[in-house]
């Protein structure tokens, strides 16, 4: 469907034309007054400029040229020159009408869908997922489905730390618990147990105590770093070792990573890359990009116009070793040769904004990557507790992703209770749903660069600009159509009709920023667009249903056309939810 501000921005450009003007003056946006009109046109005041003359002359002009245009109900020239606007009713329940029935309300497929990696998640094995992942994942996540959404071919993927010194140091530390394991036999020669050496609870007693002893112990460092290479280098208990690693703690991740709705479809991290290191090295090498600076192999990636120092990106330690940029590098090279992708969006911390500007420019500069790939970072705010500060548990220690879920979880819980009658299990079953959109909401109607504050009685509640409020709209919409089916009615959208009211009408016009609001969250990749517009649209419906009477109006007709409005109203609202990766229960 053409877009409704094109339709009316050309309504509004043919009548400059008629009255002599220049037609491109006949811009329309949405007002930024919605007391006084609900779109308005600013062009006849950079005109009057041009022409020297009074611009509400010209916008007089205008307004004359548009009376009797059925598009709109209101054309006003205000001064100094304003032109605003309202829709006819008819020409907007026309537009609704046609809204409902059109695949994705009306919204248009991209001439060339865009290939796109999403790069969101990173979780480092044999850690438990902390609070410090939720942003990554949960946003992540929404801006996934968001690209799907407006029509682009998108591929999520987790890119795990599962290659570095923390690998070495579990391995060691289990070496020094239980040394005869096979795994540390170098003479070894038969089949490794299938059965892992330690649990997931062990792995993640056994990371932090090994990180803390090789603070504290060079010889103990030492070790663990001798036990990286020797899997880095592909010793065969080791790699057994780190398979066991990897596969305990991958488990875990998705298990956790599935009660957040986080999906993903590549389970790759950074040791994927390995083997093709010593290839781009020697690439980086021999096109002249890369060169020996104190010993460190680094690509130089400082601009002109850089207002800031911007470092060298280092491919390689002196001692020869890869690090994170390296992996990232060797990354972006192997996705640009399987995929071949348009764009390549990275979900992290903002604090990582630098470096991903060294490593983007070095892929650009080097031709890791194609010219034409745009390669995007979302750098995140972080979550922070009411003091301010990075969010902890009670006694100040890292809030693990799994205990918060369940603290909201718990309060949904309560809350549901209060509420009504409902069966213990019905309950539980309601609070897992409407507390991952109390925590995802929370978190996803902020811009993602923004800190927020993580407030659980704000998060949880049924009013406001939260998650449980969008779904108890879904869920009153809900049980008004059940009762309405239950009478023999059928949702038909061809009943939608001029709105009779200013909260119908309020209404049909929030639903046209469906469109608009998907297109914006995608062009800046910020799903908070799309929280703001269902949030508005939410408030619209609840303040129709208050002044409506829905179920008992008598005449058969309008009702069908509340009821049909109700129901669209429902369908974007979940179709807007599953972009932001949640759902809503039938009843709560
Ligand atoms: N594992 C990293 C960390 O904990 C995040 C990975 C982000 N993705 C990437 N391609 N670097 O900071």
């Amino acid at each position: 469907m053409q877009k409704l501000i094109e339709l009316i921005t050309l309504e509004v450009q043919a009548a400059f034309k008629s009255a002599g003007f220049d037609e491109s003056a006949g811009k329309v946006n949405v007002s930024n007054r919605p007391d006084l009109c609900e779109y308005q046109c600013n062009g006849a005041m950079a005109l009057a400029k041009q022409l020297k003359t009074a611009p509400i002359q010209i916008a007089n002009a205008v307004v004359e040229k548009l009376s009797g245009n059925a598009t709109f109900s209101k054309v006003e020239a205000v001064m100094p020159g304003f032109i605003n606007l309202n829709l006819s009713e008819e020409f907007l329940a026309d537009y609704v009408r046609k809204m409902a029935s059109s695949p994705k309300f009306g919204m248009e497929e991209p001439a060339k869908p865009l290939k796109i990696v999403i790069d969101y998640g990173g979780p480092n094995v044999a850690k438990a997922l902390h609070v410090g992942h939720l942003r990554p994942a949960v946003v992540g996540e929404a801006v996934k489905r968001i690209c799907k959404y407006n029509g682009h071919d998108i591929i999520g993927d987790v890119h795990l730390g599962d290659w570095g010194l923390p690998m070495g140091l579990v391995i060691y530390e289990l070496q020094t618990r239980k040394p005869d394991l096979p795994y540390f036999d170098d003479n070894f020669t038969g089949d490794y147990p299938k059965e892992p050496p330690f649990t997931v609870g062990d792995l993640e007693e056994m990371y932090p105590t090994a990180s803390k002893k090789s603070k504290e112990d060079a010889d103990y460092k030492a070790k663990a770093m001798e036990a990286t290479v020797k899997l880095q280098s592909g010793v065969r208990g080791y790699r057994a070792l780190w398979d066991h690693i990897i596969n305990v703690s991958v488990n875990d991740m998705k298990r956790i990573y599935d009660k957040l709705d986080v999906n993903f479809d590549l389970w790759n991290g950074e040791s994927s890359v390995h083997e093709v290191i010593p290839g781009m090295v020697q690439y980086l090498k021999d096109g002249g990009y890369a060169y020996l600076s104190e010993g460190a192999l680094v690509v130089d990636v400082k601009e002109e116009t850089d207002t800031k120092e911007v470092p060298p990106c280092i491919i390689l330690k002196s001692d020869g070793a890869s690090l994170y940029n390296t992996t990232d590098c060797a990354t972006i090279m192997e996705r640009t040769k399987e995929y071949d992708p348009d764009m390549m969006i990275y979900v992290t911390d903002k604090r990582q904004d630098l470096y991903f500007e060294q490593v983007f420019r070095c892929a650009h500069k080097t031709g890791l990557s194609k010219p034409a790939t745009k390669l995007c970072h979302i750098g995140l705010g972080t979550m922070n507790g009411k003091d301010g500060k990075p969010f902890k548990t009670r006694d100040g220690g890292v809030m693990r992703l799994e205990y918060l879920l369940r603290d909201v979880c718990d309060e949904m819980y309560k809350k549901i209770k209060e509420n009504k009658e409902i069966s213990d299990e019905e309950a539980e079953n309601t609070a897992k749903i409407v507390g991952l959109s109390a925590l995802k909401y929370g978190d996803l109607s902020n811009q993602p660069a923004k800190d927020y504050i993580f407030d659980m009685e704000r998060f949880t509640s049924f009013e406001g600009n939260t998650g449980p409020y969008i779904l108890y709209t879904i869920v009153r919409i809900k049980s008004i159509l059940e009762k309405y089916k239950a009478e023999g009615g059928t949702i038909d959208y061809s009943k939608i009709h001029t709105p009779a009211s200013k909260s119908e009408k309020d209404l049909m016009n929030a639903i046209t920023f469906f469109g608009p609001s998907v297109e914006n969250a995608y062009n800046e990749l910020a799903p908070n667009r799309v929280c703001a517009f269902i949030y508005d649209l939410a408030n619209a419906l609840n303040s129709f249903y208050h002044e409506t009477k829905i179920l008992t109006e008598t005449d058969a007709d309008k009702k069908a056309g509340y009821i049909a409005l109700i129901d669209l109203t429902r369908r974007m609202l979940e179709t807007c939810i599953d972009m932001l990766g949640f759902s809503a229960p039938e009843r709560m």
